[in-house]
């Protein structure tokens, strides 16, 4: 590749400024206690700053405490929550990356097992290891699905009190030193459970039409947005699409978007599905990129920053959704917990980085010597590769 990568480009979003674009999704990883953040994460997330990634995401943290998904969520629904993020943020912003925080609430999907006891409603094999169910609110009475927990409905006069739980999650991130906030509005968590028709059935002012289900997650992006300081970017995720049939759609995802960049919503991160179901159900079918299109329609129509997510594994992959403008920041996931370092590799593989200087010296000092002087093993029979 002859021009400089567009993926290994600075992007500056307000008076941010980002070294490449290549972004860890957020991800839970169930292992807080109390909401507590601990040396797990720092170890999880550090490795990804070290990986040479632009901006590092922390999982959905929830802005109160029955807005866990589980037992095991991040939250900022306390003060002391802030130091244990703060110290893992620190270390991140030390080995250049940026630093986000997605606050959350988990809704209807709140009160569930972590992913390796089940992934889904918690019950008595969970009670006796001490993870007990609680109470879970949502847009209307109608569970994700036969066998889960039925939300208690939200009633108008506790809006504002819930309002004011994401301006006081906003406040504490803000206190964490995260440059990025991200509203999470996607994967029917509590913000998409208003979004949808499907979960949405409220004769109040938050349900009705479109502008009434967009009305709860646009006065929270608003009130967010009036405390998160005007040098700061924030980041709406949306499930662009349902996939599911009478649900949320992609021409209200455009609408969506408009409407937070009114409001001073910088990004949008275009996810997909989750509104009922599994808890994981993909709603669409999973191809390589298949949220780009979501991405590449939302930047065109609502004329905002997107950034794309799902299924982009290879740099060549992501640096053409970059060229084509398809979107403008490239999120992963899945791939990073299979290599923490696929920023440094992306560099290596686009050509950007031959003397292994983009990686922390502690490594880079090691490997572009041996690079230099080093014969690899080869397998028997693989002459393609093989040393003389
Ligand atoms: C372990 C794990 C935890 C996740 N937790 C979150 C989360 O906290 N918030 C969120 O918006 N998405 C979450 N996701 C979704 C990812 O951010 C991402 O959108 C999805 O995995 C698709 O990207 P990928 O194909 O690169 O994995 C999670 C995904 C995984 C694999």
């Amino acid at each position: 590749m002859t021009e400089h990568p567009l993926l290994l480009t600075p992007l500056r979003i307000r008076e941010l400024e980002l070294r490449n674009r290549i972004v860890i999704s957020p991800m839970c990883t169930y292992s807080a206690e109390d909401g507590m953040m601990n040396d797990w994460h720092l170890a999880h997330l550090g490795q990804f700053a070290i990986g040479g990634a632009g901006l590092v995401f922390c999982e959905a943290s929830a802005v109160e405490e029955r807005g866990r998904i589980t037992h095991g969520d991040v939250g900022i629904w306390k003060d002391e929550q802030i130091a244990p993020i703060k110290r893992v943020f620190d270390f991140v912003k030390a080995h250049g990356a940026r630093t986000a925080i997605q606050i959350a609430h988990a809704g209807r999907k709140a009160s569930m097992q972590r992913p390796w006891f089940g992934s889904g409603p918690l019950d008595d094999t969970d009670r006796a290891r001490g993870d007990l169910p609680w109470e879970i609110v949502g847009a209307s009475p109608i569970p994700v699905d036969e066998g889960w927990l039925l939300p208690r409905e939200l009633a108008s006069d506790e809006i504002p009190a819930l309002i004011e739980q994401w301006v006081a999650a906003a406040r504490r991130a803000l206190a964490t030193g995260a440059d990025v906030l991200e509203i999470h509005g996607a994967h029917g968590y509590l913000l998409a459970s208003f979004l949808s028709p499907i979960s949405n059935r409220r004769r109040d002012r938050y349900g009705g039409d479109r502008a009434g289900r967009m009305r709860l997650p646009l006065e929270i992006s608003e009130a967010v947005r009036a405390v998160w300081p005007d040098d700061k970017p924030l980041f709406f995720r949306i499930s662009a699409v349902d996939g599911a049939e009478n649900g949320w759609n992609l021409d209200d995802s455009v609408v969506l978007a408009r409407e937070l960049k009114a409001l001073g919503v910088d990004v949008v991160d275009c996810s997909s599905g989750g509104i009922s179901g599994a808890a994981t159900a993909a709603g669409v079918k999973r191809q390589p990129g298949y949220q780009v299109p979501y991405a590449e329609r939302i930047r065109k129509d609502a004329d905002l920053i997107t950034q794309a997510v799902g299924l982009i594994t290879h740099p060549l992959q992501a640096e053409e959704i970059l060229r084509e403008q398809r979107a403008d920041l490239i999120a992963i996931a899945r791939e990073a917990l299979n290599n923490p370092h696929w920023a440094l590799h992306a560099a290596a593989a686009l050509g950007a980085d031959p003397e292994f200087e983009d990686w922390p010296t502690q490594y880079g000092w090691w490997l572009v010597r041996r690079e230099r002087s080093s014969v690899y093993y080869q397998p028997p029979g693989d002459q393609a590769g093989a040393v003389e």
